[in-house]
């Protein structure tokens, strides 16, 4: 049993390993897109104020506490309440994260299945129109059909898990460590590419001008609901990675970098939409499918345009397995760990479940669209109740654990590894977001926004 711990407890082999893990899992579909599908919905600037806002005020400090508590206990989710408060409830907080890794998954390998899709389609010549109802089309094509949206996402949950499989050091950080830096210079050129377009200007004040009337509670929620889904925060994703990190590593200096470089791919994602979305004369609120009739018709308006279409959604790709790679070893570092089940036996039952439940997200755009869990298809569903509801409830409890219960002098011995770094400053101003305000902005925004949900 010993052995078999010291088996399980693999850890980031280097610094850089650690950060493209943790920025590995934030990076993926929610920048490139969900952070511009949400963004265009909610009106553009005022609502990237108000996420950025989310991010530095409540989504930092949580991923901070799920470090800090991942690194000291050297657990999964559910292990790491079960070893600092043994006596108490706790761990169903974990719990819920394991629940919620599940849900996430549902619809995270449905979107995943249509770019590792769009990948075929754009080398194979099927999207070559510079007319978005052409594209369009595709994509309606696509995600209403019933066996080719199925088996792209069973080709993901094969995939992510062949990676797990790996093992930490060989599988998740191998991999998470070539895709960073490639999907960062991509973006950029495709930036390029936008930004000079005809008409760019009038997706970069869409962007970056705000207008302070389009910000009601639904859209501070769907604000803090993205800063929390960005982060991977809220529902123990930090923990487990947490738990591979060591013990020399500087968390809060890391933790701020990955903040900012997510921060940063999102608005990159931005850049490369909306002034195309513009340029073409779309309406930057169609919800989901912005970015897969976008980004085509970007492509296919620029020399050499199907080689980098191809590029961009083999890193969308890529980014989007290696946020699913976390998602994943939640459930099983916490299967493996908690159950002694073997590597293999937890990736193959998790991927077999996560099959069955994203079935149902997957065909709730074309034979279970009738079907309606509190007036939304079982994929909105999901999303919504993860990102709106789960992760932020997680996020009061994780705060409230680390601030309260686990309190000021573990957290200061934690966070300056046992006393090595000075930064009792910074220590200090911590426990304050995190016992004050990182709870109170929570639930103020969830009692607010989800009373509102009901009266519409
Ligand atoms: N942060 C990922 C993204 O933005 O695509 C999604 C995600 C990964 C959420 C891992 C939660 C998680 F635990």
């Amino acid at each position: 049993m010993k052995k078999d711990m010291h088996q399980k407890r693999e850890g980031f082999s280097s610094s850089i390993g650690v950060i493209a893990a943790v920025l590995g899992s934030a990076v993926g579909l929610g920048n490139i897109w969900k952070f511009p599908y949400v963004t265009g919905a909610n009106g553009g600037a005022a609502f990237i104020l108000v996420y950025l806002l989310c991010v530095a005020l409540v989504g930092l400090p949580v991923m901070l506490a799920e470090h800090l508590i991942g690194r000291h206990t050297k657990s999964n989710a559910v292990g790491a309440f079960k070893k600092l408060e043994p006596r108490r409830p706790w761990f169903l907080v974990g719990g819920a994260g394991v629940l919620s890794a599940f849900l996430i998954m549902a619809f995270y390998t449905s979107v995943a299945g249509w770019v590792y899709a769009y990948i075929f389609k754009s080398a194979g010549g099927m999207l070559i129109s510079t007319k978005p109802e052409d594209t369009s089309l595709v994509f309606t094509t696509l995600v209403s059909g019933v066996t080719e949206p199925l088996f792209w996402q069973i080709v993901v949950l094969l995939v992510t898990g062949t990676i797990i499989m790996a093992g930490v050091t060989k599988g998740i950080e191998r991999v998470t460590k070539i895709l960073m830096p490639i999907l960062f210079i991509l973006l950029i050129i495709i930036d390029i590419r936008s930004l000079t377009l005809p008409g760019a200007a009038e997706g970069l004040s869409f962007l970056f001008k705000p207008d302070f009337s389009k910000i009601t509670v639904g859209v501070i929620l769907a604000a803090l609901g993205l800063a929390f889904f960005k982060l991977s925060v809220g529902m123990g994703a930090m923990i487990t990675y947490g738990s591979y990190i060591d013990k020399n590593e500087n968390l809060p200096k890391m933790a701020i970098k990955v903040a900012l470089a997510d921060t940063l791919v999102s608005l990159m994602a931005g850049i490369a939409i909306f002034p195309a979305v513009f340029a073409f004369g779309f309406k930057p609120d169609v919800g989901p499918k912005l970015l897969f009739v976008i980004i085509p018709t970007v492509f296919n308006s620029m020399p050499f345009g199907r080689i980098f279409m191809v590029f961009f959604f083999v890193l969308t790709a890529i980014a989007a397995t290696g946020a699913m790679l976390s998602l994943l070893e939640v459930i099983i570092a916490y299967s493996t760990e908690q159950y002694q089940w073997t590597r293999r036996k937890a990736t193959l039952l998790t991927i077999l479940a996560i099959g069955l439940l994203g079935s149902t997200a997957t065909l709730s755009n074309s034979i279970l669209a009738q079907f309606t869990v509190f007036g939304k298809t079982f994929f909105d569903f999901y999303d919504f109740a993860t990102s709106n509801v789960l992760l932020p409830v997680g996020g009061i409890f994780i705060a409230l654990f680390v601030g309260w219960q686990w309190g000021h002098t573990n957290v200061k011995r934690e966070m300056s590894n046992e006393g090595q770094l000075k930064n009792d400053g910074l220590v200090r101003v911590y426990m304050v977001l995190i016992k004050y305000v990182v709870p109170i902005a929570i639930v103020l925004v969830l009692l607010v926004g989800l009373k509102i949900l009901q009266f519409e």
